[in-house]
């Protein structure tokens, strides 16, 4: 197995002199955290596919062979006019600013997404060139969510994993996107196998994504679409701790240190890196230190803030615009306060060797880190690691994804000046102990959850995952498996069929009170029940009265309202567990309102559930109105011991942790049965299929993927099994033949 790392930028970026290939570093949190999960691989079987962050070089070949020789990396080259229209088009004129929720620097252009799609195809490309079904892809960032389907088309069982380095924004924002771009982007991505964000916010919100736009519901983030499953979860990026903790002590990082002291004085630093983006809050940081400054003149000559800004998307018109901006602004606070023995904010416009990176980390008084947005930011966690004598305040913005997991930082809102100025003062001033208490917190945490531990624990979900797949996936029940399960049901003493009602036994009628079990059933479900060593357990999403009516004659067990209630044979309805119904008259009054805007809709209420029928509706109106009421139930079973199951053409709210996979453990437990059979044809027969074991016959009611084994295109096929089991033929036989001798 290899590993195939796929990202638009390499580690590596590449440039031609003299006709000799130069290497650089290239910069941004992806590369850091990739390379750094890399290095930690002894085997290095693996190779990073991606652009060399050029496309005229006029010997391709010598680039090829540095990359592949000296990085593990493969380069994807793309003609100059393509990849511009690409990189500094889609990529980072629509997907970065809506993520990065600026709408206003939004741009929807429909040549830029056919040249998006463009783009993804050419690298799917190279990939297809060399991938093998037993090598894991590994998909990185938004400039490649199409490519997960592009490859899943041509090798549908290799193992894909995908993952966002930037924010997931909430569907008000993707919603922003051209539907039919929405929908792609959410189609490609789906063909991963496992799809990873920094935060369980970005996960919440593509899985709200993709059941507003595609209709599809999600069990703790695993998502049973109709071809296969697919995992979406959360995996905060980490970093490499050790390097950056230890650096402390490297003679170069030492060096560097001596020289930068030397040079500030006594001065306290504050801190702060970034690549030049709008998302990074640069001008925001600066007017908050501009604050500070007016209204602590008692600081003037003793602090200055070195700002190091990373050049970045040049081509990008924003990017040009906000440069300018700054330098006129760190020009008017130098100018407003510095003096000639003073300067209060010393910026350099480049990208910085590590061991300045680290010196500077490690120098400093204050880190300062103010997206306005921000999927993890790695800087907030390599400044606090990098503090290895505990000392140093890292003040960081709460719209970082890092914020989740650094909580004793200095947290502020970076759209508030006060709040800045604030923060900094508090740094400047804080007691050593206390650095040290939170410094000590966060390393201890940095450390556990460091850049390998995130990527284990993506490739053990992602081996998880494709196990669980391999379970949903049905055979049709062929005649010779029938044979064998007919075979082992008639050698075997104990035996247990659970079998769904609507949809398995009966057909569909158009309202649930015409769907009522005809003679031929019943007489085949009586003569089962005398069956000895045979219990038969009808398992429904119906009330009590309608199966007690149908079947209480027979020495069965009742399962109804989807696993609320038991009846064993002969005995008292009994509640599977305690629950409560308080919430039905809120959830009612939400539905009516739904039921009014979906005509031909109907309610029904049960004890401890409510249901809301949508057979006889318009199909397209009822997905809509489908969508939009599980969405809006999201903030209501949050709140609730409740959870919505969607069945086969209704929406069922009912008590959470109540299900019939629930109710079929409780009948199995302690039962030694040597036959198992289970039948069902919706969702909710899917948590009955899955709670079984393996051995267990589970069969699908109609051609849909399915945790169970097996399927068969109708209810007629099942009665079919069914009859013959029970020898409703061979009693049939009997009746007549007596009639016959008595006549
Ligand atoms: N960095 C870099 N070159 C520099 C300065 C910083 O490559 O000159 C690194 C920095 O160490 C960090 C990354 O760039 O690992 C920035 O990652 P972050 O997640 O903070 O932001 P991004 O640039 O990815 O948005
Ligand atoms: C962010 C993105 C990365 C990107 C990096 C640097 O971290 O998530 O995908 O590589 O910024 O940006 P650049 O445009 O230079 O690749």
């Amino acid at each position: 197995m290899r590993l195939l790392i796929l990202s638009n930028r390499l580690q590596a970026t590449v440039t031609e002199e003299n006709n000799s290939v130069i290497v650089k570093s290239s910069s941004g949190g992806l590369v850091t955290g990739i390379s750094a999960y890399l290095a930690t691989l002894k085997d290095k079987n693996y190779l990073w596919i991606g652009w060399p962050g050029g496309s005229n070089y006029n010997d391709r070949q010598a680039v090829e062979e540095e990359l592949c020789k000296n990085y593990h990396s493969l380069p994807v080259f793309v003609e100059e006019k393509t990849m511009d229209l690409f990189y500094n088009g889609f990529c980072n004129k629509t997907i970065w600013p809506l993520f990065h929720y600026f709408p206003y620097l939004t741009v929807y252009d429909e040549k830029m997404w056919e040249n998006y799609k463009e783009v993804n195809a050419i690298f799917a490309e190279a990939v297809l060139k060399i991938i093998q079904p037993d090598d894991v892809l590994w998909i990185q960032d938004y400039h490649l969510m199409l490519v997960p389907q592009l490859i899943r088309e041509k090798q549908p069982d290799v193992s894909i994993g995908f993952f966002l380095h930037i924010p997931f924004p909430s569907h008000e924002m993707f919603r922003l996107l051209p539907r039919k771009w929405g929908k792609e982007i959410l189609q490609g991505l789906l063909d991963a196998d496992l799809i990873g964000f920094h935060t369980y916010d970005y996960t919440q919100y593509f899985l709200r994504c993709v059941l507003r736009i595609l209709g599809f519901n999600h069990n703790m983030g695993m998502l049973a679409l109709e071809h296969k499953l697919t995992k979406a979860d959360t995996f905060p990026m980490g970093i490499d701790f050790d390097k950056y903790y230890k650096a402390a002590n490297l003679a170069s990082v030492n060096r560097e240190k001596a020289l930068l002291k030397k040079g500030l004085q006594n001065l306290k630093i504050i801190f702060s890196v970034d690549r030049q983006d709008y998302t990074k809050g640069i001008l925001k940081r600066l007017e908050g230190y501009e604050l500070f400054l007016k209204n602590n003149p008692a600081w003037h000559q003793k602090v200055s803030l070195i700002m190091i800004v990373v050049p970045s998307r040049i081509g990008v018109e924003h990017y040009q615009k906000e440069k300018d901006i700054i330098n006129q602004l760190i020009g008017k606070i130098n100018g407003d306060y510095g003096n000639i023995h003073w300067t209060p904010v010393i910026y350099q416009y480049r990208a910085i060797p590590f061991e300045q990176l680290v010196a500077l980390y490690n120098i400093s008084d204050a880190g300062l880190v103010t997206p306005l947005r921000d999927g993890m930011n790695l800087v907030a966690k390599e400044y606090v690691a990098a503090q290895k004598e505990k000392k140093g305040v890292l003040i960081l913005s709460e719209m970082a994804g890092a914020a989740m997991e650094l909580g004793e930082a200095l947290i502020i809102n970076p759209n508030n000046r006060e709040e800045i100025t604030e923060a900094i003062k508090i740094a400047l001033e804080m007691p050593l102990e206390e650095q040290a208490r939170r410094v000590t917190a966060m390393q201890e945490r940095l450390k556990k959850h460091d850049v390998k531990k995130w990527a284990s624990d993506f490739f053990e979900e992602l081996a998880k995952t494709k196990e669980e797949q391999k379970k949903y996936g049905t055979l049709r029940l062929e005649e010779n498996e029938l044979e064998k399960l007919f075979d082992q049901y008639n050698k075997t003493d104990r035996k247990i069929l659970f079998l769904d009602y609507d949809g398995t036994l009966v057909p569909f009628a158009d309202k649930p009170s015409g769907a009522v079990p005809g003679k031929k059933l019943l007489e085949i479900i009586r003569l089962l029940s005398e069956q000895s060593g045979v219990d038969i357990v009808i398992i429904s999403g119906r009330n009590k009265k309608e199966l007690e009516n149908w079947y209480d004659r027979y020495p069965i067990t009742l399962v109804a309202e989807h696993g609320v209630w038991i009846k064993k044979p002969k005995k008292e309805w009994k509640l599977s567990r305690e629950l409560k119904n308080d919430w039905k008259p809120r959830i009612i009054q939400i539905l009516e309102n739904y039921k009014d805007r979906l005509p031909y809709s109907t309610i029904e209420e049960k004890e401890y559930s409510v249901v809301w029928h949508f057979r006889n509706s318009d199909y397209s109106l009822a997905g809509l109105r489908v969508k939009e009421f599980v969405d809006d139930m999201v903030q209501f079973t949050a709140r609730n011991d409740i959870e919505v199951l969607m069945g086969n053409k209704v929406v069922e709210i009912k008590c959470s942790g109540v299900n019939k996979g629930e109710a079929a453990r409780q009948l199995l437990s302690g039962q030694d049965y040597g036959f198992i059979l289970a039948a069902g044809d919706d969702h909710t027969d899917e948590l009955l299929f899955q709670a079984l074991p393996e051995e267990a016959y589970t069969i699908k009611i109609g051609r849909q993927k399915s945790f169970a084994h097996y399927y068969l295109e109708s209810t007629d096929e099942f009665l079919e099994i069914i009859e013959k089991m029970s020898g409703y033929r061979k009693g049939l036989f009997q009746k007549i033949f007596e009639y016959f001798k008595r006549s």
